[in-house]
């Protein structure tokens, strides 16, 4: 039986693999991006806004309004992951300037606007820090009940990403992923446990390579993404966190999830932006969040790269 599409707003910092993400959810019929909001993160949001566009561009789709929201974290100065991706934040395709500038500098407002007017709850998808959902759950508490969930990537249960303890998107702005655990939403937490295994390697982009401007793009992409991984972790391929939480919309039985308390660490310099999940349960303190614990890799890999396929 079909049913509807599942109508999302797209929070991300673009951000190699946030461009995946955004392909995949434009690929994808069973979820309608209803907008992107975008955060200072992998980039300066001014950055992460312009590659929004040029990735929306790229799959021809316009009629996606791009807001631009946070510029910096609520109370740290902003680090990026420019290393990673890129002073520009999509570092490996030279693609033309965007087409349009971006629909307004208020992302919240936008975000609000949709809330407001929907007529049933609508799932917020964070691939970047949470800044801009900090505000929501400050901000706009009159509309929780037109939240249906918060599907976010980041944290880890065991190490991090970008520090021994943190994985980067909750250590940027550790403040406001603290707002978000603590709030009443219905949060799923996409963690480096099952992004980890949701790698592509210069096979993939070979085999998207040739077929198209969109395959082409990706290529390039991965071109970058993967060989930064090869280089600085040793791997076989890069892993696409950010579209991990576009397929677990699309196919949730795709990532297995517990459901326990996660409280972030804001105090020590040593392991700021650390996740603690009590996988085991042994405080008392109540479940917040259901956090993947596993992915079915090649069902996942089989849903991306089969989608990205139909772009081109
Ligand atoms: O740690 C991975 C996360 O940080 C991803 O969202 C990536 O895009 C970066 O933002
Ligand atoms: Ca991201």
């Amino acid at each position: 039986m079909s049913t509807s599409p599942i109508p999302f707003i797209l929070d991300c910092d673009p951000g190699h693999d946030d461009a995946l993400a955004i392909m995949l959810a434009t690929a994808s019929p069973e979820v309608e991006l209803l907008g992107v909001t975008t955060v200072a993160g992998n980039t300066l949001m001014e950055n992460a806004t312009r590659n929004a566009l040029i990735v929306l561009d790229m799959v021809n789709r316009p009629d996606i309004p791009v807001h631009s929201g946070s510029a910096r974290p609520l109370v740290r100065e902003l680090r990026t992951a420019a290393s990673m991706h890129g002073d520009g934040g999509l570092d490996g395709p030279v693609p033309a300037a965007p087409s349009r500038s971006a629909n307004s500098t208020d992302a919240l407002g936008f975000i609000e606007n949709i809330l407001s007017s929907a007529t049933q709850p609508v799932t917020l998808v964070a691939t970047g820090p949470l800044t801009n959902m900090a505000k929501v759950v400050t901000d706009l508490g009159h509309l929780h009940h037109m939240i249906k969930e918060l599907v976010f990537m980041g944290g880890a249960i065991g190490l991090g990403n970008w520090t021994p303890a943190a994985e980067f998107n909750i250590l940027v702005d550790p403040e406001a992923a603290d707002i978000v655990m603590n709030s009443n939403l219905t949060k799923t937490m996409i963690g480096l446990e099952v992004t980890h295994e949701a790698w592509l390697d210069d096979s993939h982009a070979n085999e998207l390579r040739g077929t198209g401007a969109c395959g082409d793009f990706v290529a390039e992409l991965l071109d970058h993404f993967v060989g930064f991984h090869q280089d600085r972790f040793g791997w076989q391929g890069a892993p696409i966190h950010d579209a991990v939480t576009i397929a677990h919309l699309i196919d949730p039985t795709l990532v297995t999830t517990i459901f326990t308390n996660v409280t972030i660490e804001t105090e020590s310099e040593l392991t700021v932006g650390r996740t603690v999940v009590d996988v085991y349960s042994v405080t008392e303190k109540p479940a917040n969040t259901h956090v993947g614990t596993h992915i079915d890799r090649d069902r996942f890999v089989t849903l991306l790269m089969s989608r990205l396929a139909t772009l081109s």
